[in-house]
């Protein structure tokens, strides 16, 4: 996995806004908004990639406010450490690690973060539900977690485009930028990712509360959002594991 996004990190933000046909950045937009970040807020960005969400929410939470991006990928983070960030935007911090293995105390102290957010990178790991457990773990009590990511719509036009695009012309340009295998296996991690209403299952059966979630603009990404319950007593979703 993280050699993979390695080699196609110089290749990702261009491939992305191709793929997409530039609808990718509209989608973070939706998925900041979903967040309700406000000043002074701390973020962490889990599969942070190449960094446009974790930078998205370092413009939301102002100066005051601090943004870490947590990727695999040492390549894909050079690459987020080498933009620029707008004047009187904090840089997001950066650091090299696992979603499945979060290197931060857990959020019930008090000391965690005000919110979660993961664009197109849930349906990578290698086990969603853990990875949902791990990024509820360090949210403090009423944070929120926002899930984004690419799914496969289930009926008409939406449809038809995306089984066109994913998986036949995905692969295809993968190919011929010499990428072949990262972009097969975009086509078949998608093809894995559960449906909608399975992934807000996982996310209620991890203690989230509140759990919403929508297709996007396209119909071929969905937003989802949960949220910390205040009260502690609430389940952690750790009994039904
Ligand atoms: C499709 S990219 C998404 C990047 C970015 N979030 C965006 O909005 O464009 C998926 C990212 O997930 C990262 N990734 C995959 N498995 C991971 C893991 N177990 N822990 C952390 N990052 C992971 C990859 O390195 C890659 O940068």
């Amino acid at each position: 996995m993280r050699s993979m996004f390695d080699r196609i990190a110089p290749v990702y933000d261009a491939m992305n806004t191709l793929m997409t046909g530039g609808l990718d950045e509209r989608w973070r937009r939706a998925a900041i908004a979903a967040a309700r970040l406000g000043p002074g807020m701390r973020v962490l960005d889990v599969a942070c990639g190449t960094g446009k969400l974790a930078r998205a929410a370092a413009a939301a939470v102002g100066p005051r406010g601090a943004v870490v991006g947590l990727d695999l990928s040492a390549e894909m983070l050079r690459q987020a450490a080498g933009e620029a960030t707008p004047a009187g935007v904090a840089t997001p911090s950066y650091l090299l690690g696992d979603a499945l293995a979060l290197p931060f105390d857990s959020g019930s102290t008090g000391d965690g973060f005000d919110a979660v957010t993961i664009g197109f990178g849930l349906r990578n790991l290698p086990d969603h539900r853990a990875g949902l457990h791990e990024m509820r773990r360090v949210l403090v009590p009423g944070a929120r977690l926002v899930v984004l990511e690419i799914a496969e719509p289930r009926t008409g036009l939406p449809r038809l485009l995306y089984l066109t695009w994913f998986r036949r012309a995905v692969p295809l340009l993968g190919r011929l930028l010499q990428r072949g295998n990262a972009y097969r296996y975009l086509s078949e991690s998608l093809r894995a990712y559960p449906a909608p209403a399975r992934v807000a299952e996982l996310m209620n059966e991890v203690g989230l509360t509140d759990v919403r979630w929508r297709w996007l603009p396209s119909g071929m990404a969905t937003l989802h959002v949960g949220r910390v319950p205040i009260a502690e007593s609430v389940s952690t979703g750790d009994e039904a594991a």
